[in-house]
């Protein structure tokens, strides 16, 4: 009885998609529905539930700007911001990512094509002078570096940080309050004033990964 019936749904192609398809559907679902109302997917807690708040902080201003130079120089498809639980990862390059010190990421970097090493906790690693040398002419401090050089950085930032501040507080839900004030909206352009994109740039840079940098 049960055999002539898994006969009639091989044998009937049009069921057998509609049948695969629900399959799919309620296991997906049922998969990655709790994870919008999992506390430790979206709201800034470590792996063991703590919480980070304090330390997971929104990007300021600056670093925020940084971020969209990095993401408009593609800096992705070379780096990975998401450290494996592995030890051959957390020997390099520190604890693990957990999914609570993201929150603020809109759109996120996470990744997974190294061609060059993860950035997930470059922040404090190396110093500011190190950085801008390295971008401007990656051989110059890394000899037989294959990064590209992106001497054009260095010019003054020209972006309307306050409206990307504006467009975040719409889709950012990170269980707390909106990331941005109307006060830290206004102070925007005096705050990345006389900038350079290489500035702000470093500045997200360094801000990578602290949130759970003494967590061994
Ligand atoms: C074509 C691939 C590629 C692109 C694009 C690229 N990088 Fe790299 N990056 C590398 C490689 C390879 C290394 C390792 C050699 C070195 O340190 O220069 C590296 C190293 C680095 C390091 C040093 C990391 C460490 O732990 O020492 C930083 C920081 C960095 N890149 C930032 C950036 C930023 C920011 C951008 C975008 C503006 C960028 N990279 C774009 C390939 C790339």
């Amino acid at each position: 009885m049960a055999q002539s019936k898994h006969d009639a749904i091989e044998r009937n192609v049009f069921l057998l998609i509609v049948l695969a398809l629900l399959a799919v559907s309620v296991g997906g679902l049922v998969e990655i529905v709790p994870l919008f109302f999992q506390k430790s997917t979206t709201e800034a807690v470590d792996d063991k539930g703590n919480s980070i708040a304090d330390k997971v902080k929104p990007y300021d201003a600056l670093r925020l700007a940084g971020r969209y130079v990095y993401i408009r120089e593609g800096c992705y498809n070379c780096h990975s911001q998401m450290i494996r639980p592995f030890r051959a990862e957390t020997e390099r390059y520190g604890h693990f990512s957990v999914a609570g010190e993201f929150v603020y990421d809109h759109p996120f970097q996470w990744g997974s094509k190294r061609t060059g090493p993860d950035l997930a906790r470059i922040g404090g690693r190396r110093d500011n002078e190190w950085h801008r040398k390295h971008l401007l002419d990656p051989r110059a401090v890394v000899p037989g570096s294959n990064m590209p050089a992106f001497p054009w950085l260095d010019r003054p930032l020209s972006v309307s940080i306050g409206d990307h501040m504006k467009a975040l507080n719409m889709v950012i839900n990170a269980g707390v309050a909106k990331p941005y004030s109307e006060s830290d909206i206004a102070g925007a352009p005096a705050a990345i004033a006389g900038k350079t994109e290489l500035d702000a740039l470093i500045a997200y840079l360094q801000g990578l990964g602290l949130a759970l940098s003494n967590v061994q």
